[in-house]
């Protein structure tokens, strides 16, 4: 995807050195565009619990490339003790999105295939590249079954422009490339089909005004930013013609984990008879949990609500007091969103409806890790 015209993914080893992984420092978007390095298993932990990166494929893609660094620093004959370290701290950095234990567990297991510490380290780092490789791949496939919503509804509307409101950064940033929620966007845009974006603020952390405002702007797309409470609203006066959002951890059942204030946009919908679509590549599906209620939703600090963060009049970003210093918040981070209140699940194979029997009809080779052992 495109920054001022150049093309980037969210994470990328040096060429130069593959010890030293490079990502965008997300807390200082859309103000400031660092590029940081990665050099240890902590860095990776770090950035992902500071959100330095965040989004669920590019979560998964940072585990990943971290476990890669647990393996490069692992003493002589320790790698595999080195990874499992990095799966236990790196599982801990942040709970809900599935991504993140999926990697950290591949390159685990993967590894096991190497005989010596160098061919060890080498499947890891091989296959961190493709963990991030797929994740692209995939949002770009997911995006071009997406499309053909968009499409119908284009088609229906005699051609004017379709009206998409999404919550939270579902985009590439969120993912390595393409991203989820944005991919389908991005193809109809390819496709010269005519889209406008409603983008939901996404308090506390913003991510929908600092990250998905400005990645759609980059890509040229129609986008206007609205407050958390504005959607329903719109819903009713007919100005949103879909939905589509993304997940950071959907049961195999269909339920929906994605940031705070997404089930409220889908019972909106609803009662509007508004489509509403989630977008995910298949990494982010639990196909162990039956319930989304037994999702681990992060709680994240009170900082978060009471304070605000933005470009001062200095050219520095700064931090304010939003509230009574004593103030007490409560930031859980993310909310579920029942299966019967999607229209479809758009992933890498397809789209399919948010039921168990469906989306096992798409991915049958799961149906074995179906209530694993
Ligand atoms: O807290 P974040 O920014 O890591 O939250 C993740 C998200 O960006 C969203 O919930 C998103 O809609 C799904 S992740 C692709």
């Amino acid at each position: 995807m495109k920054i001022n015209g150049q093309s980037y993914r969210t994470i990328w080893p040096d060429p130069a050195d593959n010890s030293r992984i490079l990502i965008i420092d997300q807390r200082q978007l859309p103000h400031k565009f660092i590029i940081e390095p990665l050099t240890t298993l902590n860095d990776a932990v770090v950035a992902i619990r500071d959100m330095h990166v965040r989004g669920a494929g590019l979560i998964g893609a940072t585990a990943g490339f971290g476990m890669h660094l647990a393996a490069v620093h692992a003493l002589p004959g320790k790698v595999q003790e080195a990874l499992e370290e990095g799966l236990r701290l790196l599982d801990k950095s942040r709970p809900t999105a599935r991504n993140l234990k999926w990697a950290a567990e591949r390159i685990l297991e993967t590894a096991k295939n190497g005989k010596s510490d160098d061919e060890k380290k080498s499947i890891v780092f091989l296959t961190a590249c493709a963990i991030a490789d797929e994740d692209a791949a995939f949002c770009k496939a997911l995006g071009d079954h997406g499309v053909k919503i968009i499409e119908n509804l284009s088609r229906a509307k005699g051609g004017e422009t379709v009206n998409i409101l999404t919550h939270c950064n579902a985009g590439w940033l969120a993912f390595v490339d393409h991203g989820s929620a944005t991919a389908p966007i991005y193809a109809a845009r390819d496709a010269g089909i005519k889209v406008h974006v409603w983008v939901d603020e996404t308090r506390p952390w913003n991510q929908g005004s600092r990250l998905t405002a400005w990645e759609l702007q980059q890509e040229g797309i129609p986008c206007t930013l609205i407050t958390d409470n504005a959607g329903g609203h719109l819903m009713q006066q007919k100005m949103v013609d879909m939905v589509i959002v993304g997940t950071d951890r959907t049961t195999h059942t269909g339920d929906v984990a994605n940031k705070i204030g997404t089930y409220l946009k889908a019972l909106a919908a609803h009662d509007n008879n508004i489509p509403f679509y989630v977008a995910l590549p298949s990494s982010t599906f639990d196909w162990e949990l039956d319930r989304g209620s037994d999702i681990p939703i992060e709680e994240r600090s009170g900082d978060e609500i009471t304070t605000i963060s933005g470009l001062a009049g200095n050219g520095s970003i700064e931090t304010i007091q939003l509230t009574a210093p004593e103030t007490h918040a409560l930031n859980y981070s993310f909310d579920v969103t029942p299966a019967r209140l999607i229209s479809g699940l758009i992933t890498e194979r397809g789209i399919v409806a948010a039921e168990k029997e469906a989306i096992h009809r798409l991915f049958p080779e799961k149906s074995s890790h179906d209530k694993k052992e």
